[in-house]
């Protein structure tokens, strides 16, 4: 593992990511029992769409923006809108998934959506702050970690180079309507996502965990515990 902060990710790790949803969604088949409807929000280029795609599922992608979304399979549907929108309903779902964008909402908005999607399962894949006192790679882009509203965690200024108008058109992989997203740490995204509903949720911790601040929560309301499904295989 590179401990540079200055690094940038490395293919392995963008691999790595590949494969530890392709794992979260077999894990879902089994819970299920069946492949099912998904729905990738903040879809950006759609390539988890098209992993779902091609492992059987009926997967739609959704994105404020349209600038990275590639043509696409007429299976996989598309809806051009915003997360904290009703221009999708989780009821339509077996599987959310929330890939890369969890941690370009607000506080508010991560509220909003984890009470639209209450027992549903769902995948997030999200960067997460460190402990108070903890080094981070993301430099003065997150804040210091502190307790909000019960929660742990850090500001993240998205695009600070951006105004408002210039990170709605340009900022392709930024937040939309937000300047500043919320970041908390892994144990109080754990314990906020079993607050709204979800008693069992199994990570994925990078190797370095610390250095890339990012991993998976896959969640969901039935215990897998004694099943075999639960963890993961690679
Ligand atoms: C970092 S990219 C993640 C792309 C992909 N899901 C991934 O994990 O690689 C974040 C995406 O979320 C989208 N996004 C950000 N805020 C959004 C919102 N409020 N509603 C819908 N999409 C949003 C952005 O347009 C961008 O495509």
């Amino acid at each position: 593992m590179n401990n540079d902060l200055s690094a940038k990710p490395s293919v392995v790790y963008h691999l790595l990511r590949q494969a530890v949803f392709e794992q979260s969604l077999i894990f879902m088949q089994g819970v299920l029992g069946k492949k099912g409807t998904l729905i990738d929000l903040g879809a950006g280029h759609c390539a988890f769409s098209r992993m779902a795609h091609a492992m059987g599922w009926k997967a739609t992608a959704l994105d404020v923006r349209k600038e990275r979304v590639p043509d696409l399979p007429g299976e996989i549907g598309f809806i051009h809108g915003d997360i904290n929108s009703m221009v999708w309903n989780p009821a339509d779902y077996d599987v959310i998934l929330c890939l890369g964008v969890y941690y370009h909402l607000d506080q508010n908005m991560q509220h909003r959506l984890l009470e639209r999607c209450k027992g549903k399962p769902i995948i997030i894949d999200t960067h997460i702050a460190n402990p108070p006192g903890m080094p981070t790679r993301y430099g003065r882009m997150l804040g210091e970690t502190y307790e909000k509203n019960g929660e742990w965690g850090a500001d993240y200024k998205e695009a600070p180079h951006l105004d408002d108008k210039a990170r709605k058109e340009t900022g392709l992989l930024a937040s939309y309507d937000n300047p500043t997203s919320w970041w908390q740490t892994k144990d109080s995204l754990l314990q906020t996502l079993h607050q709204y509903g979800w008693p069992h949720v199994w990570t994925f911790d990078y190797d370095g965990l610390d250095f890339v601040q990012r991993t998976f929560f896959v969640c969901n309301t039935v215990d897998q515990s004694g099943t075999g499904l639960s963890g993961i295989r690679i």
